[in-house]
Parts: C-alpha cells; sequence; structure tokens
C-alpha cells in the first residue's frame, strides 16, 4: 500500500500549499482501499460455516457406570476417560485392546496391581476400593470407549 506523505494537509502555515491537493486524493484512495481490504476481512472471517464430523458415543448403562467409577477412581492417573495422564497411559490405544490385554487383564489391574513393565510410569498399585461389580463397569466402559474409537472392531456375531 501507498505511503501516507508525512506532511501534515491544512497543517497552519501551509494552507494551500501546492503539495495539498494531491495528497487528499491519494487519502482518498487509501480510504477506499483501506475499506475494501476490510470488507475483504470481515468476509473471511465469516466464511460458510465448515461440517464436522461429529462422532456421538452412546454408552451402555453398564459403561455409563464404568465412566464414572473410572473418572472417580482412575482418573487421577489414566486421565479422564482414559485419554491419558502425567502418571499413566491412556487405556484408548492399541496396547490395550482386547488381542493385547484381555478383560482378565484390567480385572488383575485394578485387583492386584501393575508391575511397571510398558511405560516409563511406574507402577499401578491395587485399587482395593472396587468392587467386583464395578470392575465389570470399568471393562465395559473401557471396551465401549476403545471400540468407538476405532481402536478395535467386534467380529460380527450370529443373532442370538
Ligand atoms: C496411581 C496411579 C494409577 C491409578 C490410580 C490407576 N492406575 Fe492403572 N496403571 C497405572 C500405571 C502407571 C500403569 C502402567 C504400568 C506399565 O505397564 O508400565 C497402569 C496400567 C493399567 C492397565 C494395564 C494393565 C496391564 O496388564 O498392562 C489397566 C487395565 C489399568 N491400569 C486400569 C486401571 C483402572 C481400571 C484403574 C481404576 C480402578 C486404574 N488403572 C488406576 C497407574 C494407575
Amino acid at each position: 500500500m501507498s505511503e501516507p506523505s508525512p506532511e501534515q494537509p491544512g497543517s497552519p502555515g501551509s494552507p494551500g500549499s501546492p503539495g495539498s491537493k494531491s495528497y487528499s486524493r491519494l487519502t482518498i484512495i487509501a480510504l477506499a482501499v483501506a475499506a475494501g481490504i476490510s470488507l475483504f476481512l470481515i468476509m473471511k472471517e465469516n466464511p460458510k460455516p465448515p461440517k464436522v464430523l461429529v462422532s456421538l458415543l452412546e454408552f451402555s448403562s453398564q459403561a455409563s457406570r464404568g465412566q464414572k467409577v473410572f473418572n472417580r477412581a482412575c482418573a487421577k492417573c489414566h486421565g479422564i476417560n482414559a485419554s491419558g495422564g502425567a502418571k499413566a497411559p491412556s487405556l484408548i490405544s492399541k496396547a490395550y485392546a482386547p488381542m493385547a490385554h484381555a478383560d482378565g487383564a484390567i480385572y488383575l489391574a485394578v485387583t492386584r496391581g501393575v508391575r511397571r513393565h510398558h511405560w516409563n510410569l511406574g507402577s499401578m498399585p491395587p485399587q482395593p476400593g472396587i468392587k467386583p461389580d464395578e470392575i465389570k463397569d470399568l471393562t465395559a466402559f473401557i471396551r465401549e470407549t476403545q471400540r468407538a474409537n476405532g481402536i478395535y472392531k467386534l467380529k460380527p456375531t450370529k443373532a442370538r
């Protein structure tokens, strides 16, 4: 864009100086350009809203009970909704899919703890406050969240 002339138009002492007429034309051009740019920016900042792909998670009632237990008892290490925390890994990963860690591994982790073996985050202490029914709920929560996030697919089952 053109630089405005440093000369002050209409400053006392230079009324009607030779440069003042061309300066005001420049000002008009500059204003028009500025108006055009602002219009462009306003339109650019308000584009058509994009379409967003939202995957909705519908938990079974067992899994939603498990989610509450998880976020109360496990999230301080594993992160909210098992998304990973400073002290423990996310469980929503292929490393914890059923082929790698079957449901029994979840049961053992809660009842006996886990000795550090997979990461460098230390060991998991047993969680004695969790009842056996709650472990089933936790398992449903972990599996359903893994499936919803594409960690593994259910094999098609025959209609019961
Ligand atoms: C004090 C922190 C802490 C808490 C609380 C905690 N965990 Fe862990 N957990 C860990 C750590 C650390 C590991 C990873 C150990 C490794 O593999 O190196 C782990 C690993 C696991 C594993 C993988 C087990 C395996 O065989 O590798 C499962 C499943 C698990 N935790 C579930 C839970 C559940 C469910 C809860 C809540 C009832 C919970 N954890 C609470 C720290 C914690």
